[in-house]
């Protein structure tokens, strides 16, 4: 006789409704592979009107999460609902009530981590959240569980599928950002928010959960350094390819020698040789480095309802199995190996920098000077012809610097009146 588990859905969007569907599809194999057999008691929504994809019957429904809670038939929730402030006050309560919580909400849980896995490990209950970070890529068990013997050395990771979306059509077919976003929109890519997507802060929230994981303290957001695509042009795309890399909202996770960690997630230049140089569309990856294990790469969908909903699934195996055992099974340890983050202003990178410059002789040379009275070494330069609103693109590489001095000197090399508009400072990565 298979164990029966009630569970309770709050949300019943893309990824809620995948849920249910998938559940309804693989239910019988999920039953046969872990002895419990899940039935779907409550839905929770914020419009019982709306008309739905995926069906499920009537009374199912609710506009109050808190009904979830209130019901002792159900003893696993599924937070899908998005946001921060009603999820957080949904899990706490759920946690107090000795629910099993299971969510795929990455800003919940880089904003609020700490405080939930500190109630979860008091309560003793579990909280799992494989769809949290990369859709159907099974990172998170990864790194907690199957790397538990290593030291990370570096975390590297592409982390949002819209934004991948974006740039690899902006890539292949040299299209411009709006009308991509659009598209990504419809797909169920995108995030109910989607600047969160193109700004950079989605894939950051994923990055803490990550670096909080392999590094055993909850990285505080303010440490990370955050820049979306919004700024990255279709020449930019170009000039790169010429340069042989690839751009990429890539995710940086490393400890310095010291034990300082840095996060990063901006547009980088990848050299187009490397692995995560060819994910396309809506694809993540996610390339851990290991002092036993060596280099460990993991592709997959990172968005999207079924991708999503198949870490969902997991993580429900994951709750049977807990709720058949219960075991040591909180979702997070701390541990005191490491403890802060390196300022952001004292990381090395090298760096793309596009500036729009006056076409006369002498402009190259302040500028040369400006970047070496910084001490900052130029590796190379293009400078194709022809006017762009009025002046000329000059796109240089500069070799290994601090961020803090770097940005400086762009702002520096801004004000000089033979500079036009903006500069564009892009890191680059040479996983070296
Ligand atoms: P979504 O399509 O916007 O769905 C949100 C669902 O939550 C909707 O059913 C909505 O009800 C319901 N809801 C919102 N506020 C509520 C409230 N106060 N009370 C009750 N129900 C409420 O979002 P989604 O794309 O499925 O994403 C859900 C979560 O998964 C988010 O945290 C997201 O970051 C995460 N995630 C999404 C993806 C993806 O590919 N989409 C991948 C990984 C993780 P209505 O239907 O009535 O509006
Ligand atoms: N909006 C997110 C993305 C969903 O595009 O990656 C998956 O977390």
């Amino acid at each position: 006789m298979s164990r029966v588990i009630g569970i309770g859905l709050a949300g019943f969007g893309t990824v809620g409704a995948g849920v249910y569907k998938n559940l309804l599809r693989n239910g019988p194999l999920l039953e046969q592979r872990t002895g419990a057999r899940f039935e779907v008691r409550k839905i929770a929504v914020r419009d019982m009107a709306k008309p739905r994809d995926v069906q499920a019957p009537a009374e199912l429904f609710t506009q109050s999460a808190d009904d979830l809670l209130a019901d002792p038939a159900i003893e696993v929730v599924v937070e899908l609902m998005g946001g921060i402030d009603i999820p957080l006050a949904f899990v706490r309560k759920a946690i107090e009530a000795g629910k099993i919580v299971v969510t795929g909400n990455k800003a919940l849980l880089a904003e609020h981590g700490a405080e939930i896995f500190e109630l979860a490990r008091d309560k003793r209950v579990p909280v799992f959240y494989e769809a949290a970070v990369a859709g159907g890529i099974p990172i998170i068990k990864s790194v907690r569980e199957a790397f538990a013997g290593n030291r990370f050395e570096a975390i590297h990771g592409i982390l949002n599928g819209t934004s991948n979306y974006i740039l690899t059509r902006m890539t292949d077919e040299g299209l411009e950002f709006g009308p991509v976003l659009a598209e990504a929109q419809q797909l169920g890519y995108a995030e109910a928010d989607p600047a969160l997507d193109v700004n950079g802060w989605d894939a950051a929230h994923k990055a803490i959960i990550l670096a909080s994981l392999a590094y055993g303290f909850w990285i505080p957001p303010r440490d990370v350094l955050v820049e979306g695509i919004e700024r990255v042009t279709a020449s930019d795309i170009r000039f790169a390819d010429e340069l042989g890399y690839r751009i990429k909202l890539l995710a940086t996770i490393k400890a310095d020698e010291a034990g300082g960690i840095e996060v990063r997630v901006v547009p980088t230049l990848i050299p187009k040789a490397h692995m995560l140089a060819s994910v396309g569309g809506v694809f993540n990856a996610v390339a851990v480095r290991g002092d036993v294990v060596g280099e460990a790469v993991f592709y997959g969908r990172g968005a999207g309802q079924d991708p999503t909903s198949s870490s969902v699934l997991g993580d429900l195996a994951e709750a049977a199995a807990f709720l058949q055992s219960p075991r040591q099974c909180v979702g997070f340890t701390s541990h005191g190996l490491y403890g802060r983050c390196k300022p952001v202003d004292r990381t090395i990178s090298k760096y793309y920098l596009r500036l729009g410059v006056e076409d006369r002789p002498g402009v190259l040379a302040q500028i040369a000077g400006t970047l070496a009275k910084a001490d900052i070494g130029i590796l190379s330069v293009i400078q194709p012809e022809g006017l762009v609103d009025g002046s000329v693109p000059l796109v240089l590489t500069l070799h290994d610097a601090p961020y803090g001095p770097m940005k400086q000197t762009a702002e520096a090399l801004a004000s000089l009146p033979c500079v036009k508009g903006q500069p564009l400072l892009l890191h680059m990565e040479t996983f070296s």
